[in-house]
């Protein structure tokens, strides 16, 4: 049992206290972020005057060899020690003796831990960031590629009205753009360094705590010692947006599910990204979207767990904060796997073009603009609405779309049809009559690939 504490006490941790307690076997993913942090605070000290020059040479000397065998692996993080920050003082003390015992001089394990966390994530938001920009570039290219794949658009996951595939990857497109604003509004709200506020009430030394967060890259100090050490609002406003990461994930799964689907056939996920079954042979099946879906709980679940953790603690460390950990490492690991994953399934699945435009033809989509046809021609809406519920009524009846009835169908329900009528109603026009911006008509999906080019060059 290596600890930093003991002198007060007269007997041995219980070693189920001990392990109950320790959090090494989880905390030591973010030693590089301990190592850096204890860097800037020895640099500080020594600017400060309160280590010597050569005192903070050693003891930088000291951490770097530690981070060099951490990362060879000729140092193994064990479960010997309680945490990250024993491990790596009582491995500095035993590299550069009395000068090592300095490091922990105007800190805390309180503020330190809040540091190393906060380093960790910023970390991580970065490459989150780096995930979804590359997933929102190859939604780009599906949009590029599908402005005429036309498709039925759905509510109620009834066919509505005719879209693209390339609007219904824009929908998506908009989704995750706005998941990356979230990360870099999080990042702009946590960029705070929370180091020199000690347990809870600062230090009696003349710490810069300026200068240590300049050089951990943060914009500037937290302003209270307290809430430096208390505040876990940076992880739960990030679990909350891998929550809603997630949540568009899963959507877009879910429909990629059902478009794969034997019934459905608009894609088809490629070999590389399918199953197979043990029992049936000719089962092909999506389970990466499934367990993209599926993971979402996992997801969630930590933000509920961080907000009920936190909610009656008093001000101001308390160790139930330690449970900010693991669930936060798996979220983000979880999350970082799930959009690579569905980013190659998607930028490898077939589209099948054909079936698209046939189940959107096939299922009334173009009702709505065979009644605008009626209008234009001078019949009163309501009344067109009901002429094409009973051609719609005629087609169930016969098992046709409304493109593959005659003209003298048409007539027999309304004189006012003429041959324009296919050319009023073909997906193309359906389509390309949506022209505002927004909307899938070609020439609008244009402009909007545009201004997100644009977006994905800048930002
Ligand atoms: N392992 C602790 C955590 O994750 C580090 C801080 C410990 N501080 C303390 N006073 N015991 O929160």
């Amino acid at each position: 049992m290596a600890q930093l504490w003991g002198g007060r006490f007269t007997k041995e941790t219980d070693q189920l206290v001990y392990n109950f307690n320790a959090s090494i076997s989880f905390d030591k993913k973010f030693y590089r972020q301990d190592i850096e942090g204890s860097r800037a605070h020895v640099t500080m000290l020594a600017k400060q005057g309160i280590l010597t020059e050569e005192e903070k040479e050693q003891i930088l000397g000291g951490l770097y060899s530690i981070l060099r065998d951490v990362e060879n692996g000729t140092l193994e993080i064990t479960d010997a020690y309680e945490d990250i920050h024993s491990f790596v003082e009582a491995n500095l003390i035993d590299r550069i003796g009395d000068a090592g015992k300095k490091l922990h001089t105007g800190r805390s394990r309180n503020d330190q831990v809040a540091l190393d966390m906060k380093l960790y994530t910023r970390d991580e938001v970065k490459e989150l960031d780096g995930l979804l920009k590359e997933l929102l570039s190859t939604l780009l290219h599906i949009m590029e590629e599908n402005l005429d794949t036309y498709m039925p658009g759905f509510t109620h996951l009834q066919k509505a009205q005719p879209i693209t595939l390339a609007h219904h990857a824009g929908a998506y497109f908009e989704m995750f753009k706005r998941d990356r604003q979230r990360l870099a509004d999080i990042y702009k709200r946590m960029n705070f360094c929370p180091l020199g506020s000690g347990a809870l009430a600062g230090t009696t030394y003349p710490l810069d705590r300026e200068y240590t967060a300049e050089l951990l890259g943060f914009d500037g100090p937290t302003l209270n010692s307290m809430d430096s050490v208390a505040d876990r609002d940076y992880l739960i406003e990030l679990l909350s947006a891998l929550s809603t990461i997630m949540m568009h994930l899963s959507r877009f799964s879910e429909e990629i599910i059902i478009w794969n689907s034997n019934e459905y056939q608009f894609v088809e996920l490629d070999d590389t990204y399918s199953t197979g079954s043990s029992i049936m042979p000719q089962k092909k099946n999506p389970d990466i979207a499934e367990l993209v879906r599926g993971k979402t709980g996992r997801v969630y679940g930590a933000l509920m767990s961080l907000l009920t953790t936190m909610k009656g603690l008093p001000l101001a460390y308390n160790k139930d904060m330690q449970e900010d950990k693991e669930l936060t490492f798996d979220a983000i690991d979880t999350v970082k796997g799930c959009i690579s994953l569905f980013h190659g399934m998607i930028a490898t699945m077939k589209v099948n073009k054909k079936q698209m435009e046939s189940s959107a033809k096939n299922g009334f989509t173009n009702a709505t603009d065979a009644a605008d046809y009626l209008v234009n021609k001078g019949v009163p809406f309501r009344d067109a609405h009901g002429i094409v519920g009973q051609l719609v009524l005629h087609c169930i009846g016969k098992d046709i779309s409304l493109d593959d009835m005659t003209l003298e169908e048409y007539k027999s329900i309304s004189p006012v049809f003429e041959e324009d009528i296919y050319e009023a109603i073909s997906m193309k026009t359906c389509v390309e009559k949506r022209t505002t911006i927004g909307a899938p008509g070609e020439d609008a999906m244009k402009r909007v690939i545009v201004r997100n080019q644009a977006y994905l060059e800048n930002e």
